[in-house]
Formats: C-alpha cells, structure tokens, sequence
C-alpha cells in the first residue's frame, strides 16, 4: 500500500468511528471507558469502583440521564508509564464518550494530560492528585473522591488536638504519598505539633522492616501513614508485629483501613482515621445504599464503592441536563457544576476546581467496622493552589 493510501485509509477509519460514535449517542447509547486497576496491590479498589457505577445505573433501571451505558474496560495496573498507551486505547480505539478513573494518581496525571488535549470528558472516582484539579484543571475534568491533601488535613488536626507534638510519617514516595503528608503536616501544624521524621519507599514495596526500626528508634508520640489496598493489609499487620501500636499510635487517612479490616483482623483494632466515609453513618441514604450493595455484591461497601456510585450520579445529573445531547457540552458541564450529589458519604457540592467539597469524619476500628466517631472537619474544600477555571 503506498503512502496516500494509508493516509485514505486512516481517514476513512476515523470518520467511520466518529459516525459509529453518533449513531451509538442517537441510540441512547453511552460509551463509558472504565480505566481501573484490575490487578496489583490496588485490584480491589478499582473492583469496588466499577460495582459501585454499576450499582447506581442498575438504580436507574439500567440507564444514566437517560442513556443505556456499554462498558469498554482496560486494566491500568497502576502503572503510569502505561497510562498515556490505556487511555488512547479508549479514545481512539474504543471512541468513549466518557472516561471514568482512575485510583493511582501518577497514573491519573497522564490520563488529565491527555483527556486535556482531546476534549474527553474524565469522572475521577479516586486518585486524589492535587495537580488534576490545581494546574491542570479543566472544564471537562471531576472528581467524585476527594484531593490527597483532604484527609490528611483532618488527621494532622485530630493528632494535633490529641497531644501529638512530635510525629513520624512514612508512605509510598508517589504523589499520593507525598500530597496526604503535606495535608497532614498543615492540620498538624495548625494544631501546634510538628513532623519530625519522613520515611518513605517506592511504591508498591511492603518491606517495611527497616523502616519500623528507625520508627522504633525515633519514638515519636505518634506516627502517620498512607498506604492503601494490599500494601495497608502489610503495614498495619507489620506495625503491630513489631509492637509498635503498644507505645506509639497509628494514625493515617482512612484509605489505611478501609476495606482491609477482614484482612488485618487484631493489628487494626482502635485505630483512629480520617475519611469522608465510615460506617454506622445511620442516615436513610446510606442504609438504603448498604442494603443494596450487600445485596447486589455479598460484601459491605467501602469508601472506593462510594466513590463509583457517585462517579456515576455526577454523570447521570449532566447527562440529564441536556436529555442525552453530548453535543451540548457546556450545558452538561454547568449541570454538574452546580449539583448538590446525594451520596452515601452526606450530601456533597463541588469546588470552582471540581473537587468535593465535604465533610471529612473521625473513624475508630472496632471489629470489622471503621465506626464514625463524629466530625473532624466540616465542608472542607481543597484550596487547590494553580487553578485558574
Ligand atoms: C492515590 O494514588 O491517589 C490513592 C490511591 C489509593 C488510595 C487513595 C489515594
């Protein structure tokens, strides 16, 4: 095939899927691309994320805003370096009209990157990555979870508060890492603690030894970790393995402990976090929620499934808005703008940046449970330093 060809062929090719993607959009038909972590240390967050969406469009007897979802899914891995590669693999392969994901925010801030330059409509239903809606914020461009700094800020101030005056962080060295250290460090401060030890390791690493003798060695009053997924089951175990929790408290943002409880059994228990999610929340919205989840799944919902469910809602309100006509994108955006989101979490609004703005509680382990202990820090919204919508 000679050169022109190939360019008459790609040509061909695109405007054949631009004409699929109409006719799919005529139809009632949305093309969601699920871009998740099906694998790794984060496997199950991104499991709960999908069954939670799934969850709300089955609420909606199958359809969001009006329109019948068909699901394109790639496997993300949390890897970033293959981020740019998975993303293309549902815009220009697949032709989503929507991208919703991801959990890792290295992987998310390639994935902003290029839902950016394309126009593409991207629902974030965890990573927290400040950047996404800092300097990188854009029209076409939510988040259903939170910022990294949010729970981190709220926990620097319940130690704070608690008499924590000289406090150990350690964490995978990645943004989300380094993001939910910087919050905690500003709660802290606020309160009149300080930071005196920062340990890291790669992510997704769980040899954590080294790094527990040099806490042991330290003694500060309390320590502050993130971690999440498979890696938290790890930590939390190998903390109180080493005797750790006899002396010095656990605290970190509730990733630390949500959905892993089953899994760190006796290590977790008294352990206090900060989320905007915790159970016994007791209100109608999240019983009914629960109820049906467990019903749906055989297993409790967590905070990642809360997440999925309100991607989903935030979509449904646009899409709603303009009937179903993509076309009318600005419209669609106002639309999520300006709504107030019904969640399991608490009724929630979002920033000028596309965060959530919410309330983020205190939880104490007991049993399997992340009971809510009250209110750490009402309405807190991410300043999001570098937006400029
Ligand atoms: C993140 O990479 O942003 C992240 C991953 C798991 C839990 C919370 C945040």
């Amino acid at each position: 095939m000679t050169v022109r060809n190939c360019a008459l062929v790609r040509t061909i090719l695109a405007a054949a899927l631009c004409l699929a993607a109409a006719d799919a959009a005529a139809q009632g038909k949305l093309k969601v691309g699920l871009m998740l972590p099906y694998t790794g240390t984060y496997a199950a967050l991104g499991n709960a994320i999908e069954n939670g969406f799934r969850l709300y469009v089955a609420e909606q007897g199958g359809k969001l805003g009006g329109m019948e979802p068909e699901y394109f899914k790639v496997d993300d891995e949390s890897e970033p370096s293959k981020a740019v590669d998975n993303i293309n693999k549902l815009i220009k392969r697949d032709n989503v009209d929507v991208v919703v994901g991801t959990v890792h925010s290295g992987v998310v801030m390639a994935m902003a990157k290029v839902a950016k330059d394309t126009n593409t409509l991207l629902v974030i239903p965890n990573a927290g990555a400040r950047a996404v809606t800092g300097p990188m914020c854009a029209p076409n461009i939510f988040r259903s979870s939170f910022s990294n700094w949010q729970p981190g800020y709220a926990m620097g101030k319940v130690a704070g508060e608690r008499g924590a005056k000289k406090v150990a962080t350690i964490t995978w060295k990645y943004a989300a890492g380094d993001e939910s250290v910087e919050g905690f460090k500003d709660g802290l401060k606020a309160a009149g603690g300080e930071v005196v030890k920062d340990l890291t390791l790669p992510f997704p690493n769980v040899e954590f030894q080294a790094l527990l003798t040099e806490i042991a060695a330290t003694k500060p009053d309390a320590v502050y970790a993130f971690f999440a997924g498979g890696g938290a089951v790890k930590f939390v175990k190998d903390y109180a393995a080493a005797g750790l929790n006899k002396t010095i408290p656990l605290y970190g943002p509730g990733f630390l402990t949500d959905g892993t409880l089953e899994a760190q059994g006796a290590a977790a228990q008294g352990m206090l976090t900060t989320l905007h999610y915790g159970d016994g929340l007791d209100t109608p919205k999240d019983n009914a929620f629960r109820a049906s989840y467990t019903r749906t799944y055989k297993a409790v919902p967590d905070v990642y499934a809360v997440q999925g469910y309100d991607a989903a809602q935030m979509l449904g309100i646009g899409l709603a808005a303009v009937k179903g006509d993509l076309a009318k994108r600005s419209e669609l955006v106002a639309a999520m703008e300006k709504a107030r989101i019904d969640s399991p979490r608490g009724t929630f609004t979002l920033s000028k940046s596309h965060d959530p703005v919410q309330d983020i509680y205190l939880r104490k382990v007991v049993g399997t449970e992340n009971h809510v202990e009250g209110v750490a820090v009402k309405a807190l919204a991410d300043p999001s330093p570098g937006c400029k919508m």
